[in-house]
């Protein structure tokens, strides 16, 4: 993980926190402007965020092209990505979530449906509904079954 910021103290507060995560290890600290990503590789990373940060950037051009850079070229095997990756660090990947809440037999058949639309690249946004239906039969522990969106 490259944390990058202009500012050496956000670094350094950065570099704490990941310490007191148990995670620093894991983190690259860049001091480097979005616009002049120097330090960090070209095609080295496989996803760029930016929190409260472009509002400042003068060039947003610049910082656009710098993100374009460093990402790693569009991986060759879009299901795999899509399934074992998440639109958020604390949330399941689609594979965990088909693990723990489908049938192999409704896990299959998401599968047979979503799986051309994400080679196709026809989804623009990841986004999902679930229809959850429950009721407690008379002096039983509570019933819950699930319909898969698709
Ligand atoms: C509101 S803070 C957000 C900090 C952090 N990203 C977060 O979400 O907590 C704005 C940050 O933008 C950084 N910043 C301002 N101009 C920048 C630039 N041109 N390139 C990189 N970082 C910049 C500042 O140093 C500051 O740390």
């Amino acid at each position: 993980m490259v944390f990058a910021d202009i500012s050496r103290d956000l670094l350094g507060q950065c570099e704490r926190l990941a310490d007191v995560a148990g995670v620093r290890d894991w983190c690259r600290l860049v001091e480097a402007s979005a616009e002049q990503l120097a330090p960090v590789e070209t095609g080295s990373v496989d996803a760029v965020t930016v929190r409260s940060v472009l509002i400042y950037v003068a060039d947003k051009e610049a910082a656009f092209g710098e993100f374009a850079r460093v990402l790693r070229p569009a991986d060759a095997r879009p299901w795999d990505v899509f399934l074992h990756s998440s639109g958020n660090p604390n949330l399941q990947t689609l594979a965990e979530a088909m693990e723990r809440t489908l049938t192999d037999q409704e896990q299959a058949r998401l599968t047979r449906y979503l799986r051309p639309l994400i080679e196709d690249g026809a989804p623009t946004r990841r986004m999902a509904h679930a229809y959850v239906r429950a009721r407690r039969a008379q002096g039983a522990a509570p019933v819950v079954t699930r319909r898969p969106g698709p």
